[in-house]
């Protein structure tokens, strides 16, 4: 067990109906105007804008819209958010949708508050040291960014998807109603299970110190987003399995499972990141097709992890057998498992093996291990033909 600190000030409150409760939330925490941020059109289709608002108004919160926020989230509505945000004075952000709109509304949480480029936090130049206060209604159990720290954004002129994290950005509580992700389309729900996966998996291949109790938590959520995501395909109704998939989502990505473990990395959200940003793919589809292809090059690293993951997750007793079955799992549920699936020529790997090299793995230290000779190796198993 490695030595560890932990600590996660979000608050959740999960159930039915529990979005009717944002208006008292904020009166309760003092907040008097806040920046409203949502998506494209999914909260007024399910009738949510229309209660939120309410809620606002029955509790005397002025409000100021930011709407249009795309997936993959882009750095100049961030900073169209961040000038309302000090234009009208508010003090706290209201984010409504799935993992874009509130990793937007942490972005501009931080530049609210700051004299500085934004970006330049995403750039690792200075350090978040304050932002505003953030609360969330969540629409689409994903990316755990309800419970954590961390924003994703694209910087559309340069081509980079970056991220930030910081104890300032956690929002301060998040409403988690799993009756607003009965509308979540098929598609969506595949890549949200994807990276519920990915999010535990990634630590759990490459720690160097791998306590039983993480792997544990670890095969808890994975073989939860397996079975939940099963019964949703089956029947996108079914309350329950909606209801546990969101939690078990949450807890895959707010720092439950990490604790004990050295030396993980997001190998697998690094070259992710720049599949989403420079073909614009969903987060969750760019990560099913790097993951079959990072853990078969990756495999002989770390073996006992991979035989474990096979025995205790599909009940098979190989690490390449394992591997199949999760890649076959990513493809029943429709994510695309090769880069020809998701629309990428063969002919781009130099230039996304450079473009990973030249960005997140530069930032986050991992350009000595993973050069672009390594991406090459892990893009071209990401081919069609390859591990079936
Ligand atoms: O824009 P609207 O109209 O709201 O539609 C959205 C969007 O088209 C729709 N949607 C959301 N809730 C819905 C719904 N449709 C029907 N019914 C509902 N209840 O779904 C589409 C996708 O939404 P999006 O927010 O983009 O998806 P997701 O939650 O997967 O977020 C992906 C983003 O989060 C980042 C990703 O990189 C990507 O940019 N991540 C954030 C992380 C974090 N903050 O911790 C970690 C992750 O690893 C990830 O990188
Ligand atoms: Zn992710």
């Amino acid at each position: 067990m490695y030595d560890f600190e932990f600590h996660n000030p979000t608050k959740i409150i999960f159930g039915k109906g529990s979005h009717h409760k944002i208006g008292e939330v904020l009166k309760k925490d003092g907040v008097k105007k806040v920046l409203f941020v949502y998506g494209q059109s999914s909260i007024k289709k399910i009738g949510l804008y229309d209660d939120v608002v309410k809620s606002l108004i029955d509790n005397g919160i002025e409000f100021i819209e930011h709407g249009g926020v795309k997936p993959n989230p882009v750095l100049s509505h961030t900073k169209e958010g961040i000038e309302k945000a000090k234009r009208y004075k508010v003090d706290a952000i209201l984010s409504v949708g799935g993992g874009s709109v509130l990793d937007e509304g942490k972005a501009i949480a931080v530049g609210a508050v700051s004299d500085v480029d934004v970006w330049e936090y995403f750039l690792g130049k200075r350090e978040i040291t304050k932002a505003l206060p953030n609360y969330t209604i969540l629409t689409l159990a994903a990316t755990g960014s309800e419970m954590n720290g961390y924003a994703v954004i694209t910087n559309e002129e340069t081509q980079e998807k970056l991220s930030i994290g910081s104890i300032h950005t956690f929002p301060k509580v998040s409403i988690l109603n799993p009756e607003l992700t009965l509308t979540v389309p098929t598609s969506y729900q595949a890549y949200a299970s994807v990276d519920a996966i990915a999010h535990v998996i990634e630590w759990y291949f490459t720690c160097s110190v791998c306590p039983n109790i993480s792997n544990l938590l670890v095969e808890s959520v994975v073989k939860s987003v397996i079975d939940t995501t099963k019964r949703i395909l089956k029947n996108p109704q079914d309350y329950d399995a909606r209801a546990e998939f969101m939690w078990t989502a949450t807890l895959a990505l707010n720092g439950i499972t990490r604790p004990g473990y050295k030396d993980g990395v997001y190998i697998n959200h690094m070259i992710a990141h720049s599949l989403g940003a420079l073909y614009d793919l969903p987060h969750g589809a760019c990560l099913s097709i790097v993951i079959p292809a990072w853990m078969w090059w990756y495999k002989d690293k770390n073996p006992s992890q991979f035989e474990r993951f096979a025995r205790q997750i599909f009940g098979l007793s190989s690490k390449e057998e394992g591997i199949k079955a999760l890649k076959k799992f990513f493809k029943e549920i429709g994510a695309p498992v090769s880069l020809q699936d998701g629309g990428i020529p063969s002919s781009d790997i130099d230039k996304i093996a450079n473009h990973v090299y030249n960005t997140t793995a530069k930032i986050w230290g991992l350009d000595k291990i993973y050069t672009p000779e390594k991406l090459k190796e892990i893009l071209y198993l990401a081919l069609r033909s390859n591990i079936e």
